[in-house]
């Protein structure tokens, strides 16, 4: 979307779970001067309603009534994929991003880049948790750094694969959010990002996980058209990966590209 464009969203609720909700969003844009619309972003959200009373309280959804008895099956399919992918960003869920001493051009360890955020009032919701908003923008923005690093180019976000928001972040807290390119195909390459929350202020509770995902960027030429991308230089390194603490000799740092290739 572009600068002077207006930007059209419209949102609906196609499938309900027990305890969840998807929620797909189109954003079109308008041109004012020409009249021409496009359809610009796609996303799918997946909400989870909590007790007013007690935020770690799952409730139940009241189920949506279908228009057609193939939505729901529809629904089921993409309801179930969403959860096995889930269940594989839970074991991944240990990756720690750390700094390395004047790395090589190209490599992971050139681009990885994080930002440390504290979060405010007006981050949060009434009840004093992170908006999701908020997290994801701070997300893209770590990825965006990492992709422009390594290309040194004007970056554009592709398409990021489920944002899982695995803990809530109260007000308070000191965020970290940490990039690192983990896969990188001709004209494209995939950043995962970390979110981990501190509760600086609460001695009883230890820094977390909060939120994962992989976002997928392209890079542009000075005409907006799709260039090759730097390739992954390999850094031989003990492997720092909690997730293939047995992987010994293998570099760390290419494990994702390895285990999903
Ligand atoms: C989402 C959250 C409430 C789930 O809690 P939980 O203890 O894992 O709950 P459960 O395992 O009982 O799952 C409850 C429902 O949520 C769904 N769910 C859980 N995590 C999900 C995710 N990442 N994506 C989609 N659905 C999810 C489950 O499928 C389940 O629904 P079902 O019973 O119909 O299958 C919890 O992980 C959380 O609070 N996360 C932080 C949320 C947040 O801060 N979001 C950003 C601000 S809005």
């Amino acid at each position: 979307m572009c600068i002077g464009e207006v930007a059209h969203v419209s949102a609906g609720i196609t499938y309900t779970s027990k305890h969840s909700v998807e929620v797909q969003v189109n954003v079109m844009s308008e041109n004012i001067l020409t009249g021409t619309k496009k359809l610009t972003n796609k996303a799918t959200l997946w909400y989870v309603p909590l007790s007013l009373k007690n935020v770690d309280k799952v409730l139940e959804v009241p189920p949506v009534v279908y228009s057609r008895q193939e939505q729901e099956e529809e629904g089921r399919k993409r309801y179930e994929a969403q959860k096995l992918e889930r269940m594989e960003t839970k074991w991944r869920n240990g990756d720690i991003v750390q700094p390395v001493l004047n790395p090589e051009p190209n490599t992971v360890s050139y681009s990885q880049s994080s930002l440390i955020h504290l979060v405010g009032p007006s981050d949060c919701t009434l009840h004093g948790f992170v908006h999701g908003g908020v997290t994801m923008k701070l997300m893209d923005e770590v990825a965006g750094i990492v992709a422009a690093r390594h290309c040194k180019t004007n970056i554009v976000t592709a398409s990021v694969d489920a944002i899982n928001f695995h803990d809530k972040i109260r007000k308070g807290c000191v965020i970290t959010i940490s990039g690192r390119m983990t896969f990188t195909s001709n004209k494209s390459m995939e950043i995962e990002v970390l979110v981990d929350a501190d509760p600086v202020v609460d001695n009883s509770q230890k820094r977390y996980r909060a939120a994962s995902a992989f976002f997928t960027y392209v890079s542009l030429s000075q005409e907006g058209k799709p260039l090759p991308v730097p390739q992954l230089v390999c850094a031989l390194r003990t492997p720092v990966s909690k997730a293939a603490p047995n992987i010994s000799g293998l570099d760390a740092e290419f494990y994702h590209t390895q285990a999903h290739p």
